[in-house]
């Protein structure tokens, strides 16, 4: 059995259509109602399970999960020690550093609300900017308005919840998208079956 976990939410929709298309199906998966945590193929000896998508690279480095799609944000913040193979080229988006237009970021002290402390740190930090971070689970943009913090360093996809919140882009960071990712073990023990995934999954 090969493993596969699925950030929950946003990507995992697409990633389950992008592993149908291979004939890694799952039907069970698409049940709403259902609370079941893990699908499986026994047919295609796969198994599919849906995680909280800071979790994935956590599963994948630990060889919980042979593989995972989990987006560029999740990876760049947990920084695990696996492979990254594929760019699915879906969940586009970026991160950026927003708040209320015409704000200089250039200062010390800036007070950042985020939910991706280790990305908002090094970025400052190699800006030679000191902050102080504030960490937070969602509705980041709440921050800057009720006067918690300065800016937020946050996912920026069609740019309205800034727009609808009075705040703007200050400074893009770096591009997101869903990644595949790889257990470094796995890749060596499963490596023609993982090859063959990902040169299908390329073809499309
Ligand atoms: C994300 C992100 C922004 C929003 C950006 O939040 O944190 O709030 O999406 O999308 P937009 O540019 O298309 O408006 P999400 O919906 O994942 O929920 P969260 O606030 O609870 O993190």
């Amino acid at each position: 059995m090969l493993t596969i976990a699925l950030a929950k939410g946003r990507l995992a929709e697409k990633a389950m259509e992008r592993f149908a298309a291979i004939g890694y199906d799952c039907s069970e998966i698409h049940d709403k109602k259902s609370r079941k945590l893990i699908f499986e193929n026994s047919e295609k000896k796969v198994k599919f399970f849906l995680a909280k998508p800071g979790d994935v690279p956590t599963y994948v480095e630990y060889g919980a999960a042979d593989l995972g799609v989990a987006g560029k944000d999740t990876l760049l913040e947990e920084n695990r020690d696996l492979y990254e193979v594929y760019d699915f080229g879906f969940g586009k988006c970026h991160l950026a550093v927003a708040g209320p237009e015409n704000l200089s970021i250039h200062r010390n002290g800036l007070r950042v609300a985020t939910k991706y402390p280790a990305i908002a740190a090094d970025y400052f930090e190699n800006q030679g900017i000191t902050i102080e971070l504030i960490r937070l689970g969602g509705s980041i943009e709440l921050a800057p308005i009720v006067g918690l913090s300065d800016v937020i360093v946050d996912i920026v996809e069609t740019g309205s919840t800034l727009a609808e919140n009075g705040l703007v882009v200050l400074e893009e960071i770096c591009h997101l998208s869903a990644r595949l990712i790889v257990n470094r073990v796995s890749m060596k023990l499963e490596h023609e079956r993982i090859a063959d995934i990902i040169r299908r999954l390329k073809k499309g």
